[in-house]
């Protein structure tokens, strides 16, 4: 019996559904792209066949005016990918740029997209409208859902597993896919979202954990930091005195209680801090030993990869190579059907 076929970017039978994933380079990870993206991955690569990707031209369709820092963001998440559990025995691991194929395929979807699709896009106006200090009136911003829509054909992906946000460009890539598979020959499947209920992660100051409101916890914090960011965290603005009863369901240490502590201590936190029969910092304290147990053997890994840039790039190198037998292979059948 041969699945070699299950391998290639042919429609044939396929021994496990296919995935994939990309994320921005952003920097370091924190804990809300852990729970909230992350863990679903290391779940996925024991299901599916996965494919998971630093989406490096996506980071210029907006930063394209600073990128200084790009590897350096690159190599950091890899290694933080890493360290959380990726493996790639397991899944393929890789930089965008590092198959070109997406960009040929990108550059034959431009041809077959009308305008508008692209227009009214959501996060095309609203990022506008929120990165004001640069100029994105450009052609890669505007075309940047198109360029996701090639990321996820040429893999023939089945499941997209992404966030809310991300649902409209997976729409759009139906829609592409469709269009092409009408105008030319039936190349591409429908790819479905892949939706699982990500805990919401507030950081320190209670808003939602994010770099850029400067109250996230990283993957490469340590032990000191991560304790200082827990000790000075908000809580029940209303409970002020250690004697008075607070509310956990407004505190968001009690959040981060419930994604990362035990249920024994998730309901002794609850009765405890309605009954002022715990202190905050208590509270912390438990919280951050639940942190420390699933962050340790994160940073264990950590600590041996980060001088370890040849790993890094063995992985990768290896990633793109694998991806390649796809893409490739996926990129013949695109041509042969528009007539190339
Ligand atoms: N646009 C995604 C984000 O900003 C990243 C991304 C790029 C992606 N290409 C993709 C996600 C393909 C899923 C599939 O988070
Ligand atoms: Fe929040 Fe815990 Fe303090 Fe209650 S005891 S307010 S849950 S930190």
């Amino acid at each position: 019996m041969s699945f070699s076929n299950s391998r290639r970017g042919g429609w044939g039978f396929r021994m496990k559904k296919r995935v994939l994933s990309g994320m921005r380079p952003s920097g370091k990870l924190h804990l809300g792209n852990f729970s909230g993206a992350l863990d679903n991955w290391l779940r996925l690569q024991d299901e599916y066949e996965s494919f998971f990707f630093v989406a490096d031209w996506h980071a210029l369709s907006t930063d394209y005016a600073k990128t200084g820092n790009l590897r350096e963001y690159t190599h950091n998440m890899l290694v933080d990918w890493l360290a959380a559990g990726l493996n790639p025995e397991k899944c393929t691991i890789f930089i965008q740029s590092h198959v070109p194929e997406h960009a040929e395929l990108h550059i034959l979807f431009s041809m077959i997209t009308p305008l508008p699709w692209l227009e009214r896009v959501p996060t095309y106006k609203e990022q506008q409208q929120e990165l004001k200090d640069r100029d994105l009136s450009t052609y890669g911003f505007l075309g940047y859902p198109l360029l996701q829509a090639a990321d996820i054909l040429i893999y023939k992906a089945d499941f997209v597993p992404v966030g809310i946000d991300q649902l409209p460009h997976l729409e759009l890539t139906r829609e592409i896919a469709r269009r092409f598979n009408f105008l030319y020959k039936p190349v591409f499947p429908e790819p479905q979202p892949l939706m699982t209920e990500f805990p919401k992660i507030p950081g320190t100051d209670g808003r939602k954990m994010s770099k850029s409101y400067n109250n996230a916890i990283y993957l490469a914090d340590t032990k000191e930091e991560v304790w200082e960011k827990l000790r000075t965290m908000v809580t029940d603005p209303k409970r002020i005195k250690r004697t008075d009863p607070g509310d956990p369901e407004v505190c968001p240490v009690f959040s981060l209680h419930r994604v990362y502590s035990s249920p024994d201590i998730i309901q002794q936190v609850d009765a405890g801090c309605r009954t002022a029969g715990i202190g905050c910092i208590e509270c912390k304290k438990w919280l951050n030993s639940a942190l420390l147990q699933r962050l340790e053997p994160i940073w264990e890994r950590r600590s041996q990869l980060i001088n370890n840039s040849s790993m890094v790039k063995g992985v990768v190198e290896a990633g793109a190579k694998r991806a390649r037998e796809v893409t490739s292979a996926v990129l013949e059948e695109v041509k042969d059907a528009v007539g190339l």
